[in-house]
């Protein structure tokens, strides 16, 4: 079955082809660049991005897959949560491929998405129940996943997510947006643990506005007294990157431990996150497995949101009516 996902919740517009769960195509336009110079995403510009993209965007996806829009049938987008303006943009979209073409429509949650990335292409067999793991610009959960259509949310983050808080430090100390890949590159593992900074952890509750915090107070600090140099920067950056993502390994893995279960689907933006996957492949042992997806499929895209929107039609026979509207949260 050819399954049409749609993906616009932030600042990629994005369009994938999937036959069951094998990805032909997965084409994406990101405005990224026209939000650099505010350090961050402005939600009038993405929409018109999507505006101005999502054609091209559709026509890109059909030509790659080699099939026209009439083969479709199941169109996917995703619905929530996000920025408002960008998701109408999407959903809108697909709810009229799905009434021009005569096919279904189905709403998808871009988190639950997120953590079906490992299963494209069937990577990874589906067995449940297991736990989810997110970690993106807007998201820190962990979920415990008796099916798709059956997710409880019972860890999160009490303020900022962790990816913002990468993108918030290296705005701070002026490495640019994403902040996520320019701190990863410059991650050194010897100073990981230099500076003794840590993230807030309530059993499977986490804080990063804390460590934000000092990471900023430090820099003034260092700048204050002319000392802020490359190698301080490197220095303060590893040990926060280390600091944040041993929270999050840690956090999971009590999350095993509590729910007795072995396999975590793991995405999200920071699951490109070059030291988060290193301790997670380290953190496997008795039966205990992480599924990271490729690194193709940790951000935003609509591979993951084609591929959670065919298991729910085909498996759950859910589909969404034309009424679905998009939802901030
Ligand atoms: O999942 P995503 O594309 O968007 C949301 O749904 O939020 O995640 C984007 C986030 C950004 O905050 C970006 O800085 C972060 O993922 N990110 C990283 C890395 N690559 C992207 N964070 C840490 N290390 C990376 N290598
Ligand atoms: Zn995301």
């Amino acid at each position: 079955m050819y399954t049409l996902g749609i993906e616009t919740s932030c600042d990629e517009t994005s369009c994938a082809i999937l036959k069951d769960y094998k990805v032909l195509s997965n084409v994406t336009i990101s405005s990224l660049k026209e939000h650099r110079k505010y350090g961050g995403v402005v939600p009038e510009i993405a929409t018109r991005a999507h505006l101005k993209s999502i054609d091209k965007v559709l026509l890109g996806a059909l030509a790659t897959a080699g099939i026209s829009l009439g083969k479709i049938e199941l169109v996917a987008a995703t619905y929530k949560p996000g920025l408002i303006g960008s998701l109408v943009v999407g959903v809108n979209f697909a709810k009229a491929l799905s009434y021009s073409l005569k096919k279904p429509f189905i709403g998808v949650n871009h988190l639950h998405a997120h953590i079906f990335a490992p299963f494209l292409n069937n990577e990874e067999k589906l067995k449940f129940p297991l736990l989810g793991l997110v970690v993106s610009g807007g998201h820190s959960e962990i979920y415990y996943v008796k099916d798709f259509d059956k997710i409880k949310l019972i860890g999160q983050t009490q303020d900022d997510a962790c990816g913002e808080v990468f993108d918030k430090i290296a705005k701070a100390y002026s490495l640019g947006y994403p902040g996520g890949p320019a701190i990863d590159k410059l991650f050194d593992a010897r100073y990981k643990d230099y500076f003794k900074f840590k993230c807030g952890r309530n059993r499977l509750n986490l804080s990063f506005s804390g460590i934000k915090t000092a990471l900023i107070y430090k820099k003034m600090e260092f700048e204050k007294n002319n000392l802020l140099d490359k190698n301080t920067k490197i220095k303060l950056l590893s040990s926060f990157q280390g600091a944040s993502i041993e929270a999050i390994v840690s956090a999971i893995l009590e999350a095993q431990a509590q729910y007795k279960l072995k396999v975590v689907a793991c995405g999200g933006g920071v699951m490109a996150n070059s030291y988060l996957r290193k301790r997670l492949k380290e953190s496997e042992n008795q039966g205990i497995r992480f599924l990271i997806p490729p690194i193709g499929y940790t951000a935003d895209n609509a591979a993951i949101v084609a591929g959670l929107g065919f298991y729910l039609y085909n498996k759950k026979g859910k589909t969404s009516g034309l009424m679905l509207d998009a939802q901030a949260n």
